[in-house]
């Protein structure tokens, strides 16, 4: 993934990450998600007509539909994504909003190292700690433990700082 190759996206979702994508310069490839999520076979359409090797969703409290993916449907998208040798990057912004609801995150399945996990605390600790991490499992077999690298940004500027000397 980079500027000029293509991402997967749940449609709709949300701006911050459209925008994100497009300063990126990777080219946005909508995938319609209704109202119990996005259609697995869609996913595969997407994956096989454009190459792409990613899809942002956001499995639990999706902003703006507030849906929560099934454990079936979770099954079943992750399923794809290993088929294709993709990475989903699960946006699990809104993890602490559960109250009835059990938001285990699909990277809590995810046995193959396809799942970027990222987890804002802003909403939950205080819009003042932009606090945010990353969570990347390595592929099995490398002897590694999950990779947790957090990011000091605070601001559009810093995050660029960081990116450009990390
Ligand atoms: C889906 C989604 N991801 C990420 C974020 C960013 O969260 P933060 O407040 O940590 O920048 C938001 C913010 O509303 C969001 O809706």
């Amino acid at each position: 993934m980079g500027a000029g190759r293509p991402l997967l996206m749940e449609s709709p979702t949300y701006w911050g990450a459209i925008l994100a994508a497009e300063q990126a310069g990777v080219e946005v490839i909508p995938v319609p998600s209704g109202v119990n999520g996005p259609d697995p076979a869609d996913l595969v359409r997407a994956f096989e007509q454009t190459g792409a090797r990613a899809f942002y969703a956001q499995p639990t409290f999706a902003n703006p539909t507030g849906i929560q993916w099934t454990p079936d449907l979770s099954a079943e998208v992750l399923d794809v994504v290993r088929r294709f040798g993709a990475f989903l990057i699960e946006d699990d912004w809104a993890h602490d909003f559960g109250i009835s609801a059990d938001p285990s995150p699909l990277a809590a399945r995810d046995d193959g190292g396809h799942v970027v996990y990222l987890r804002s605390l802003t909403k939950s600790v205080s819009p003042a700690v932009r606090v945010a991490g990353i969570v990347a499992r390595d592929r099995p077999g490398n002897g590694s433990w999950p990779t947790l690298r957090r990011s000091p940004c605070t601001s559009a500027r810093s995050c660029r700082r960081w990116r450009s000397t990390s």
